[in-house]
Parts: C-alpha cells; structure tokens; sequence
C-alpha cells in the first residue's frame, strides 16, 4: 500500500510509521487515519515486521491533534463515525501482537495523545508536550482518551488532564507514569532503538502473551486474567522458543529464538 501522509520504512525486523503532514504539524485528518489503519494492518501481516515505532514528521510535533479544520466541517453523523473510526484504529494498535512504540518527538495534544496512550510503550523527547486541550475547541477527546488516561492515571489526573485542557511537560507525564523514558530530542531515536532491538530478538509467543495477559487482563476480573495467563503461559511452553530459551539459561549463552 503507498501512502501519502505517511512514510514507512522497516530495517532489522523495525518498522517505522511517520506521520507526514508536517505543515499541519501531523494532524490527523480523515485521509492520515486511514492511511495509518492500512499501515497497520500492513504491519501486522508482515511476519519481518517484529515491533513497530509510531512517530512524527519534523521537528516541532508528534501528532497536534485530529484536523480541526474537517472537525469544523462535520455533521453530527460526520462526528460520530470519525470518533468511531478513531477508536478503532487506537484500539486495534493496542490489540496487536506486535509491541508498538510510540517516539513522542513533539506535540501530542488530543488524538496526538490518545494515539500515544494506545501505544504499548511510550518514549518522548524532553521537548515534547502532552494534553488533551479539545476542550478550549467545545468539544471533548473522542479516539479514547477519556478511556486509556483514566485507566493509566486514575481519574484525578484524567480529568485535571481534560478539563482544564493544559499541556503538560514530558518531565511530568514522566513523573505520572504516562511515559517510559525521556531524553534528549538528539537521542530520541536510539532510546526507541533501545527499547525496540532486544524485542525483535524476543520469542514471539512470549511477546504476544505479555501484550494479551496484561492489556486484556487489566479490562477482566482477576479470576479470569488469571486464567488468561496461565493458557498463555502453556502456550509459551508449548514452543522450542521455550525449549531454546530454558536450555541457552543452563548452558550460559545466549538464546536464539527462531519464533517456533
Ligand atoms: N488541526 C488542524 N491544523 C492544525 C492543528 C490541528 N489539530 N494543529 C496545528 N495545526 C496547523 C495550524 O492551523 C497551522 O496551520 P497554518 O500554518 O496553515 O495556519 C500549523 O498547523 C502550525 O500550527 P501553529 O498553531 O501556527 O503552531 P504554533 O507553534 O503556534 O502552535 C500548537 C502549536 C500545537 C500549540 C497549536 O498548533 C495548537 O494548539 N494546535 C491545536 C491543538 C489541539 O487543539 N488539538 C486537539 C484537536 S481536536
């Protein structure tokens, strides 16, 4: 699929999505959402694709929230699929089996966050500012955020967050958990690199079982993430991935895990 609001590159089992509308600093309009669903739907069928980094063009902004001009032009109808298929596209990355990250090296303000909050890890240039500020537009987040900030944060935060619409620093998302590492813009993309390579040589059924357990459990009782784990547990024990990775341990060496 080619794509004209994203660039996409993959080296080393990397797959790297930028969002391209750096005049706009890459808001997301209609067009950039579905170029994004494609891109990863792409990604996740791509068996050299092992994790993927979400970031943006330019120097200045991850993502500054949906496009307000289309937001501007919607009819109620309008507001309500885009919201839908904003939700989807968020929901489906944290779904996917692959470890998404997303390289926060800007603004990520509205969709810009809750694209962030979808992410599985989040790695931000000290540059970069966070927020949901829909609010000084009349409207509120509408591609999940109310949902995955109050689950991350509590609602204290969630709601400091979305009703007074106010950025915050990347020192502070830190500080509240929304983030993983901050660095300097310089060294932003060796700190994604940092988290992503010892993930590509991961075992894959490990990885997905990680992702699956913790993301669905933390939405399920604790009986029932329970029980997820433990299936996910044997299904891990149920590859040479195991075999090798148990064996490489009692031997002293590192494992080399075929995805098997
Ligand atoms: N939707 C559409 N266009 C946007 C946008 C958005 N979410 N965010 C920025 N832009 C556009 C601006 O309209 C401007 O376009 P123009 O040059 O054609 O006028 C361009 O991107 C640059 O933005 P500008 O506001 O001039 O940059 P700045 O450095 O002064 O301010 C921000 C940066 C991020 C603080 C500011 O752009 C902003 O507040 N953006 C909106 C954030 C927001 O409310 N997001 C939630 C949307 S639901």
């Amino acid at each position: 699929m080619s794509f004209e609001n994203l660039a996409v590159v993959t080296r080393g089992g990397i797959h790297t999505i930028t969002i391209k509308r750096p005049s706009k600093l890459n808001a997301l309009n209609r067009q950039t959402l579905q170029e994004l669903y494609g891109a990863i739907i792409d990604a996740s069928g791509d068996d050299k694709v092992r994790v993927i980094v979400i970031t943006g063009s330019g120097d200045k902004a991850f993502v500054a929230g949906a496009d307000i001009a289309e937001i501007r032009e919607q009819s109620p109808t309008e507001a309500r699929s885009f919201s839908q298929f904003g939700q989807n596209l968020m929901s489906m990355i944290q779904s996917l089996d692959k470890p998404v990250i997303a390289a926060i090296n800007g603004y990520a303000l509205g969709g810009g966050m809750e694209l962030a909050l979808a992410c599985h890890l989040r790695v931000a240039s000290s540059k970069a500012r966070l927020g949901l500020p829909e609010i000084k537009l009349g409207i509120m987040p509408g591609f999940g955020g109310t949902q995955r900030l109050v689950r991350l944060v509590g609602s204290t935060l969630a709601l400091e967050l979305a009703l007074s619409g106010e950025p915050i620093s990347a020192e502070r998302a830190h500080e509240l958990g929304l983030l993983n590492q901050v660095v300097e813009p310089a060294q932003l993309e060796e700190a994604v690199k940092a988290f992503a390579a010892p993930l590509v040589k991961a075992a894959p059924e490990a990885v997905r079982g990680i992702l699956q357990a913790t993301l669905q459990g933390a939405d399920i009782n604790l009986e029932a993430g329970l029980a997820l784990e433990t299936a996910r547990f044997a299904l891990c024990c149920a590859t040479e991935d195991m075999q090798e990775g148990t064996a490489a341990f009692l031997e002293k060496r590192a494992p080399e895990f075929k995805g098997r």
